[in-house]
């Protein structure tokens, strides 16, 4: 076989790791005059590498997550008081192994959804199957589907290992079709010891006033509640930071 041959045979066998770093490594193997076994190795290696990443790139386009945030990306110097530590401890993961669930409450622009994102992202990144809601626009679009199309979805948000509920009550008062998915979610999977992550600007204490009903309310918080990290994000808002440096830039004599 020549090399168009060998290129073509990988092809064929869906190789397209080895295929794509075929002639470097041949080129290497030549210049270095390496063992065989250490070429095919490396060989080996550029296809587990490159199946690996694809499926991670899958894992992530599935997940509905919107960016790729770590917690590195934080300035934890900005808002000294948010809980490092235990978004650290969150990040381990343990959390979706035991099926425990995190609630991230607090004032606007401190970084909770970043730090949601941020879990979400890296439970990708461990190989588990993860779902991201914003929660105001998914439960929106929920109640207008067909009751056929709303079963699929609930299982979907059921099924995986981690599910995000981001911004919750965002828009204040929501609909009951978005109260009633949001109870079956968290009584589903709490019933099957699933992790959730819940970010909110709203204290638990008006989660009745936002849902329109206190006993869903308190039964909900209930389950969410019983195996649960909570934090609470106190400070200023970075988005008021960023919109001020961009005033102060634009204010700069040109
Ligand atoms: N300490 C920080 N360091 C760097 N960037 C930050 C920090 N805190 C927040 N940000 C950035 O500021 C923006 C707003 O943060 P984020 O959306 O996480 O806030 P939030 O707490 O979820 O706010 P809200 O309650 O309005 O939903 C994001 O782009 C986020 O990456
Ligand atoms: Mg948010």
């Amino acid at each position: 076989m020549n090399m168009t041959q060998m290129e073509s045979a990988l092809r064929g066998l869906r190789l397209s790791g080895m295929l794509e770093t075929l002639s470097t490594r041949a080129m290497q193997a030549q210049t270095s005059q390496e063992p065989f076994l250490e070429t095919f190795a490396a060989l080996l290696q550029d296809e587990l590498d490159r199946r690996r990443s694809r499926l991670m790139d899958r894992r992530y386009k599935r997940s509905g997550l919107d960016e790729r945030a770590t917690l590195a990306d934080l300035d934890w110097r900005f808002n000294p008081k948010l809980p490092r530590a235990a978004c650290f401890e969150l990040q381990t993961l343990k959390f979706i192994s035991e099926g425990a669930n995190a609630l991230i409450v607090g004032k606007p622009g401190t970084g909770k959804s970043h730090v949601a994102k941020a879990l979400g992202y890296q439970a990708t990144l461990q190989g588990y199957d993860v779902r991201y809601l914003e929660a105001d626009g998914e439960f929106a679009r929920y109640a207008l589907e067909s009751s056929q199309e709303r079963a699929q979805l609930l299982k979907d948000w059921v099924q995986s290992d981690l599910l995000v509920v981001d911004d919750l009550f965002l828009a204040r008062r929501v609909t009951n079709e978005a109260a009633e998915v949001l109870q079956a979610i968290v009584h589903q999977r709490y019933k099957l010891r699933r992790a959730i992550v819940v970010t909110s600007n709203r204290v638990v204490q008006d989660w009745g006033k936002y849902l329109g009903d206190v006993t869903m309310a308190s039964t909900i918080l209930d389950r969410l509640m019983h195996r649960c990290t909570m934090l609470e994000f106190e400070g200023k808002s970075y988005r008021l930071k960023e919109a001020a440096a961009r005033i102060a830039i634009n204010a700069e004599p040109s």
